[in-house]
């Protein structure tokens, strides 16, 4: 890919951990704040991130107002592989040197399309739940003392694309692990899931960051293909209560968490 648009990809080859959720809520951040951005889903055959933005479109159409939108593209997984990574390349080729982010959601499982995201990615974003059943995916785990025993698939998926990237232009990836659905509640398991991420991260080689907790805010939208930044601030009707304003604050924490490159510093790089 010919280097200018900064590549986000949010990726854990674990089903159902809030990738779709966290690429859509990250690409409308981005686009709301005039970024230009190309939003790829890779997990076509399930189609979240297509439909989202297919209900954003007819939202607009239908309400009569501007919603800002991503360029979109999306790959379906066929049975020839290569020919599946060529077309991520092409839509690679033609997003990057005009626009700023591109967004790449991939499905909850290892396949060639989702290693060439992995391989491209400059932030690598993983949502995961905060269970030990999806720790597992990270790392293997003592259940007497929480050590880290060794690391898990994606770990070691995460650092062979890693060390491919290194080869290919010296790049490097900023791997960023996010809890996501985190609950009021459930203090103990928080924490001790926190506890471990602590010991495995500088291990694996990622950082954490807050994520999303859970709030029927980030998930009742989806049909309209909105998200509480546009009902918060348009006269959509939707009554603003303390719980939105909570998640708009948590949503922007993690993208200042993101490190993201601003603006400025773009245009003067390209
Ligand atoms: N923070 C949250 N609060 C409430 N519901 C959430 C949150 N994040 C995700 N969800 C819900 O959890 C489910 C799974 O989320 P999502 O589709 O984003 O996960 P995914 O990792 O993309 O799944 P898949 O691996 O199947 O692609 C969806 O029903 C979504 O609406
Ligand atoms: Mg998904």
């Amino acid at each position: 890919m010919s280097q200018s648009a900064h590549a986000i990809v949010v990726g854990n080859e674990k089903g159902g951990t809030g990738k779709s959720t966290t690429a859509m809520h990250i690409i409308v951040s981005l686009v709301r704040d005039g970024r230009r951005v190309g939003a790829i889903d890779l997990d076509a055959r399930q189609g979240t991130l297509s439909r989202y933005f297919s209900n954003r479109a007819r939202t607009a159409v239908r309400r009569g107002v501007r919603l800002p939108m991503p360029e979109i593209a999306a790959v379906q997984p066929t049975d020839n592989p290569d020919a599946d990574t060529r077309k991520l390349m092409a839509i690679l080729e033609n997003f990057a040197p005009r626009l700023e982010f591109v967004v790449m959601d991939c499905p909850g499982h290892d396949n060639p399309l989702s290693r060439l995201a992995h391989n491209f990615a400059d932030t690598l974003i993983t949502p995961m739940n905060d269970s030990f059943v999806d720790l597992d995916n990270l790392a293997d785990v003592d259940p007497e003392t929480f050590e880290v025993l060794k690391p898990s698939r994606y770990a070691e998926t995460v650092w062979e694309e890693r060390k491919r990237r290194m080869l290919r232009d010296r790049g490097s990836v900023d791997w960023i692990v996010i809890r996501n659905r985190l609950s009021q509640l459930d203090a103990r398991n928080k924490r001790r899931v926190g506890d471990v991420l602590e010991k495995l991260k500088d291990r694996i080689g990622f950082r954490v960051a807050p994520g999303l907790s859970e709030r029927v805010i980030y998930r009742e939208l989806f049909l309209d293909g909105l998200t509480l930044l546009d009902v918060m601030d348009d006269d959509s009707g939707v009554e603003v209560s303390m719980s939105h304003i909570a998640a708009r604050q948590e949503l922007r924490d993690l993208m200042d968490a993101l490190h993201l490159p601003a603006p400025e510093t773009r245009s003067e790089a390209s």
